[in-house]
């Protein structure tokens, strides 16, 4: 441990949300899970998570929808400060803060993404200097969308997502995402998926060269025309009012519309910034869903912002 990582009290770090531009299921396998082929795309509406030294483990949860996200060992979050010090032997605790920008429950990934800030944050914290391949491998033990939450950027997910190998990918895509505050259970959803293919062959999924082509050119037509979701029909099944959403979103201007990961939030995928600033403004004065907001891509993954 270095001087200054002795000293070192309080980590703050930045999460971004995703967005899954493809995500194509396989068949359910023995353990549950399914083997998937998905493009994560990060966007940039944040999570703030601080990490503070204390005796035991503590959570509070401010910002958006914080109301519903459990402050307990139930929360990812606090899971992976423990799954930390309980592999690395640590004496200390910590008092975990996150600030939510990030929708809960929507299919954005942000409880993933507030346990992949934790690890960045408390491997800081305990100056334990894990590797990048440690800091991956406890992040799959938490969850399928953990590991991706560090990289950000654009990177493609297999095995049960959990398994991220970084892709070229240039250009910004602006978002318009519609939320719905009743939320939808991954679980689920991927149970809906299964009944609804029951009789039919599933492929393994593999990615398809037309998205990634296009995000390699930064083509935000291909990606419209490519941008795909195998849980998009088992969200809808179980969600119906979405699809007059995705509807009139198009109808108004989108160049294509998604379910993003298991739903229930739609991404609206535009042409420009003032694009999506124009659906939300005409989506808003109606009562297809509950809330918007904007996004864009954003290259970065879990980052430390400050440490004292
Ligand atoms: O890995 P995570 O805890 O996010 O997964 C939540 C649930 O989503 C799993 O328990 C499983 O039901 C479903 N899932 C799946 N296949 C995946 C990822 C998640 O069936 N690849």
């Amino acid at each position: 441990m270095t001087a200054s990582s002795a000293q070192i009290t309080r980590v703050s770090v930045r999460v971004p949300a995703k967005v899954n531009l493809e995500l194509c299921v396989g068949p359910r396998r023995a353990d549950g899970f399914h083997d998937l082929a998905t493009t994560f795309h990060a966007v940039d509406l944040f999570d703030e998570v601080d990490v503070t030294s204390a005796d035991e483990f503590s959570l509070t949860v401010t910002g958006l929808g914080a109301d519903v996200v459990p402050c307990d060992e139930s929360n990812l979050a606090w899971r992976a400060a423990q799954l930390m010090a309980t592999s690395y032997g640590v004496d200390g605790r910590c008092a975990i803060a996150i600030r939510k920008a990030i929708p809960v429950a929507g299919g954005m990934a942000g409880g993933s993404a507030d346990a992949a800030a934790t690890l960045v944050a408390c491997d800081a914290l305990w100056g334990l200097g894990l590797s990048r391949a440690t800091l991956e491998e406890l992040a799959a033990q938490l969850g399928s969308d953990v590991p991706f939450a560090l990289t950000g950027g654009t990177a493609l997910g297999t095995g049960r997502g959990e398994k991220i190998v970084p892709v070229l990918a240039t250009g910004t895509y602006h978002w318009l995402f519609a939320l719905t505050h009743e939320g939808l259970s991954t679980p689920a959803v991927y149970a809906e998926c299964d009944r609804l293919r029951e009789g039919h062959r599933v492929p393994e999924p593999s990615p398809s060269d037309g998205l990634l082509a296009s995000v390699r050119s930064g083509d935000v037509h291909g990606v419209a025309v490519a941008m795909h979701n195998d849980l998009e029909p088992a969200a809808l099944s179980l969600m119906p009012r979405l699809r007059a959403l995705m509807e009139f979103g198009l109808e108004m201007g989108a160049l294509n519309a998604m379910v993003s990961g298991s739903g229930p939030t739609v991404a609206f995928l535009m042409a420009s910034r003032k694009d999506a600033v124009a659906l939300r403004n005409v989506l808003a004065a109606g009562d297809l869903a509950d809330d918007y907001v904007l996004a864009a891509s954003t290259p970065h993954g879990a980052q430390i912002t400050s440490a004292s």
